[in-house]
């Protein structure tokens, strides 16, 4: 055993394994042995992870506040039950998670990997979808509006959580990287259940018991809206949807501030500009660095981020010559309270 490391010892121990989640990922990718990790979990692996084998999973934190990356993981093969809860809680845990390495999956396996997570809801625009896969929808610079021209999202993008308008919108928003630039082009997620606990007291006072009403537009954003968003809109006859501002995460307990700008017409008490302003003022309080984390994308990536305790926003500082091509699932959460 001259030279063998603790590692070694420990693939080639007999022990047997505590009760501990990661306990799953040795069956389901070969992680080697290692009962530090699993006394430790998730939140150290970063730590210990140049001592593993290149094939195994690993979950490194990006840093205090939000985000973690997830290496080691073939989302082609199937995933046991234990990893993918350890997973689902890195989800919840770290607000975004990031799993690296996927490039080579099928969008039958992309879709299986979404559904570890939930039930997947349709993207409620249904003019950019994977062909064959209505559940997979495609957010692309190369997309055109209903006329032909290209979509319009860069100016219209702000800081928000997914699909407000409905009354059970997301739990989770999974993006995965098809295209992208050499440069920019991030997703950018921050922590607004971090954000809201550091809010001044009068702030929270102010808002913790606002109402949002939502719409799949704000009649004070018309005019940089997409076309057809804005035709649906002025079409629809369907009331505003209301929701908390402030809502609680339905496993953790948690508070965070909640909303999509560009589909919140009022915020209680305030007319349609008042809210965009207010809400532009909240958004600058929130999205401090220390809260956010800025993911630009390798081919391959999954993104997956907790909508319930997050707000994000896609970045179109990139050479927009060059292509940038998302897939996006969506997990169907509950009702926002
Ligand atoms: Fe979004």
């Amino acid at each position: 055993m001259t030279g063998a490391s603790p590692l070694d010892r420990l693939e080639h121990s007999a022990d047997p394994l505590d009760g501990s989640h990661f306990l799953g990922l040795r069956k389901a990718t070969g992680i080697s042995r290692n009962s530090q990790i699993e006394e430790e979990g998730a939140k150290t692996m970063s730590a210990a992870a140049s001592t593993l084998p290149a094939r195994s999973m690993k979950i490194a934190k990006v840093k205090e506040q939000i985000g973690a990356i997830v290496t080691g993981i073939d989302l082609a093969q199937p995933i046991d039950a234990a990893t993918r809860k350890a997973l689902y809680d890195a989800v919840v845990e770290n607000v975004v998670l990031v799993i690296r390495g996927q490039a080579h999956i099928t969008p039958a396996q992309l879709q299986a990997a979404g559904e570890m997570f939930g039930e997947l809801m349709e993207d409620q625009n249904r003019r950019y979808l994977v062909d064959g896969f209505p559940l997979i929808s495609v957010l692309d610079n190369r997309n055109l509006d209903s006329k032909g021209q290209p979509a319009k999202v860069g100016a219209n993008a702000t800081w928000h959580t997914d699909h407000t308008n409905q009354e059970l919108p997301p739990k989770f928003t999974m993006l995965y990287a098809v295209a992208v630039p050499d440069k920019g082009g991030a997703t950018s997620v921050c922590n607004a259940r971090a954000a809201y606990e550091a809010l001044p007291d009068d702030i929270k006072r102010k808002i913790v018991d606002a109402k949002t009403e939502n719409t799949l537009i704000s009649s004070a954003r018309m005019k940089t809206g997409n076309p057809d968003i804005v035709k649906t809109q002025l079409e629809s006859k369907k009331p505003p949807t209301v929701h908390p501002l402030v809502r609680t995460h339905p496993e953790t307990g948690t508070k965070a501030v909640w909303f999509h700008k560009s589909k919140t017409e009022t915020v209680t008490g305030m007319s349609p500009e008042e809210t965009q302003d207010f809400l532009q003022d909240l958004t600058d309080r929130i999205t401090q660095p220390q809260f956010c984390y800025a993911h630009e994308y390798q081919p391959g990536d999954l993104l997956i981020i907790d909508d319930r305790a997050s707000l994000h926003k896609a970045g179109f500082d990139y050479d927009h010559s060059q292509h940038r091509r998302l897939y996006r699932m969506l997990v169907r959460g509950d009702r926002p309270y």
